[in-house]
């Protein structure tokens, strides 16, 4: 079976840049090792920046999420027992999009399978790579239905599989560097069953440790706790996470939080990576296969989605005229928005976890750059649009 593109996964990356290529009629297909039904419901990120939903909306993939998504103008922080409400929209005129990833997975892919009639495979098992570093790569995989090997020739391989995914193991060491950063901090990531208890994202400052609050829904929110990396998630009952959620998220005159079941818990360690470069022969790697930023900025759907844009775009470009530029600066284009939301990430991680680091000398001048943002309107512009994303640096 021959394709021009094999993408592989089907998360933000993969089906974008499957959309792209199918608005363009290029011969594609992309492979999934999960079922529709899973890649659907898996709860992820939920941020989408402004630059990113207009990028969606000009590929003609944006109008659930136009039609469905909040709008935030701002975020509020609590620290010394006090509310400080941070209006980055009066700042910037910019937007944070409140979209929950699942569903923008799902009109993705109906978008991708059922309008545009693009071919997509789930549950597909033991993916490899073969000959990436050629002209003539292949992919092979075991269909479940049958549990036979098939293999996919192609001009051309997204690897769009992920952070545990397989495309990025497939390049030697010799040709690549891979970075590493590790905060050494952890978040429990939970799902409450609970209205907001507030109109913006909460994000809590507190000697005790971050905690953060933001809204998923009318009956959803989505809390985190700093917690040490590795801890068991069994090592927070109900009560202890709602009384350190009270104390972190905790301000005068600040209602009190609405509590409801948790329906998930799970401890994520916030440690960073970026794999340089992203090309190896004709595999390229986007999203979370590439680079992956901890969930500190909320970049990294925001990521992807970037990646997507330019390697879609550049894909169509070489099919349809010919064009190599896309492609040739496809690596060193995602490479800097990379960096650039790497950066803000640690800039924040200190923020958020510097006051409860057990070194006072860190804690006094994270809570200074933190009070900062509240006394020069310099510095709280220039917060604001790397908050927001930039739309036009890159
Ligand atoms: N073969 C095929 N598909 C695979 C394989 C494989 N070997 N391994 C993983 N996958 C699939 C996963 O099941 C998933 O559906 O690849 C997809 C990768 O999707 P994401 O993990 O969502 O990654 P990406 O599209 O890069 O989007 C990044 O995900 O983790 C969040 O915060 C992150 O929002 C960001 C987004």
């Amino acid at each position: 079976e021959r394709r021009t593109v094999v993408v592989i996964g089907a998360g933000p990356a993969g089906l974008t840049v499957g959309n792209i290529l199918r608005a363009a009629a290029v011969d594609c297909v992309v492979l999934e090792t999960e079922s529709r039904e899973f890649v659907e419901t898996r709860p992820r990120a939920g941020v989408i920046e402004e630059w990113a939903v207009r990028g969606l909306e000009q590929r003609g993939l944006a109008d659930a999420l136009l039609a469905g998504a909040q709008v935030h103008s701002a975020c509020e922080f609590r620290f010394d027992s006090e509310r400080f409400r941070f209006d980055y929209a009066a700042l910037t005129g910019r937007h944070h999009y409140i979209y929950p990833q699942p569903l923008l997975v799902t009109d993705l892919v109906r978008e991708y399978a059922d309008v545009r009639g693009g071919d997509i495979r789930f549950g597909v098992r033991d993916v490899r790579l073969h000959d990436v570093d050629s002209d003539r790569p292949t992919v092979s995989y075991t269909d479940p239905a049958t549990g036979r090997r098939h293999v996919l020739h192609c001009a051309f391989v997204a690897g769009c599989d992920g952070a545990r995914g397989v495309s990025r193991d497939t390049v030697p060491d010799a040709r690549t560097r891979m970075s590493r950063q590790d905060y050494g901090v952890g978040w429990l990531a939970l799902l409450a069953q609970a209205p907001p208890s507030s109109d913006c994202v909460l994000f809590g400052v507190h000697p005790d440790g971050f905690a953060g609050h933001m809204a998923r829904g009318p009956e959803v929110t989505r809390y985190y706790l700093q917690c040490p990396p590795g801890d068991d998630p069994q090592n927070w009952p109900h009560d202890r996470i709602w009384a350190e959620l009270h104390e972190r998220l905790g301000a005068e005159g600040a209602p009190p939080l609405n509590e409801g079941p948790l329906v998930e818990k799970r401890v994520l360690d916030m440690h960073n990576y970026v794999v340089e470069p992203m090309v190896f022969g004709r595999l390229f790697l986007a999203g979370d296969a590439g680079h992956l930023t901890a969930p500190i900025a909320a970049k990294g759907m925001n990521l992807a989605l970037h990646d997507a844009f330019l390697l879609g775009d550049a894909l169509v470009a070489h099919v349809t005229e010919d064009d190599d530029s896309g492609l040739d600066g496809y690596s060193h284009a995602s490479l800097r928005r990379v960096w650039d939301y790497q950066e803000f990430s640690g800039f924040l991680s200190d923020i958020y976890h510097g006051t409860a680091s057990g070194d006072p000398f860190l804690a006094g001048t994270s809570l200074a750059r933190l009070r900062r943002l509240f006394t020069s309107t310099a510095a709280a512009t220039a917060f604001a649009e790397q908050y927001l994303g930039a739309a036009a640096a890159f």
